[in-house]
């Protein structure tokens, strides 16, 4: 059953860390408080995907189900096999999707072929992924995401965006500090902008 689990198994993050420090980004889970102000942001109603990237333990993906995202609406793309293993357990109802998030339409393309992604929620830690990881992510999330629909970061800096690119195609729509979160984070709501006119045309 889905949220059986609670607490974060702060071991396997811990490992996972050791293995992957860069991919990781982070020693500790995201708090509980963090992963609410994150899914705090998603309309529960509609009929598009929401995308998970980087979901590690799994406390944004519960946050997101208690939300009221349907089971059926949620895409969650892990890299680590470790991370994969533990969230199929945990949430046996919802795709837990083992891939790139760089490659992301192929990811979902697998399991939602032709399916618009309404939003999408990435604990990626964009400050410490290789550069070119992280424009292919970001080039992904404009291509797929709706024009008006949200991408929601989150960052430990304490000012800026964590990626340059994240205000080329999206623009700021809140910045919220999360203090009940070890180290203290902020959750950054972007909406995708419409393509300019011009660039439809041509
Ligand atoms: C900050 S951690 C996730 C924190 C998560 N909210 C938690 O509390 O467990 C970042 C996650 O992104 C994953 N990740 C890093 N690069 C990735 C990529 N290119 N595609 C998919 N997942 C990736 C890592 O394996 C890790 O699980």
């Amino acid at each position: 059953m889905a949220g059986v689990i609670r607490a974060a198994p702060t071991g396997l993050f811990l490992r996972e860390f050791l293995k992957a420090p860069a991919g990781v980004g982070a020693v500790w889970p995201s708090s509980e408080r963090l992963a609410q102000g994150m899914a705090a942001r998603i309309d529960p109603q509609g009929d598009g995907l929401v995308v998970e990237l980087g979901a590690g333990t799994g406390v944004v993906t519960q946050a997101l189900l208690d939300q009221g995202v349907s089971a059926e609406r949620l895409r969650v793309v892990e890299c680590a096999p470790a991370f994969v293993r533990h969230l199929r357990q945990r949430f046996p109802g919802v795709a837990i999707l083992q891939g790139d998030a760089a490659q992301l339409s192929d990811v979902l393309d697998a399991s939602a072929p032709g399916i618009p992604v309404d939003a999408i929620v990435s604990s990626l830690p964009l400050r410490s992924l290789e550069a070119g990881v992280v424009s292919a992510v970001l080039d992904q999330c404009r291509t797929l995401l709706r024009p008006g629909c949200p991408l929601i970061q989150f960052t430990y800096a304490l000012r800026g965006l964590p990626a340059a690119e994240l205000s080329d195609g999206f623009e700021l729509r809140s910045d919220r500090s999360i203090w009940a979160n070890l180290p203290p984070a902020r959750v950054i709501t972007l909406a995708r902008v419409s393509e300019p006119e011009s660039a439809q045309i041509g």
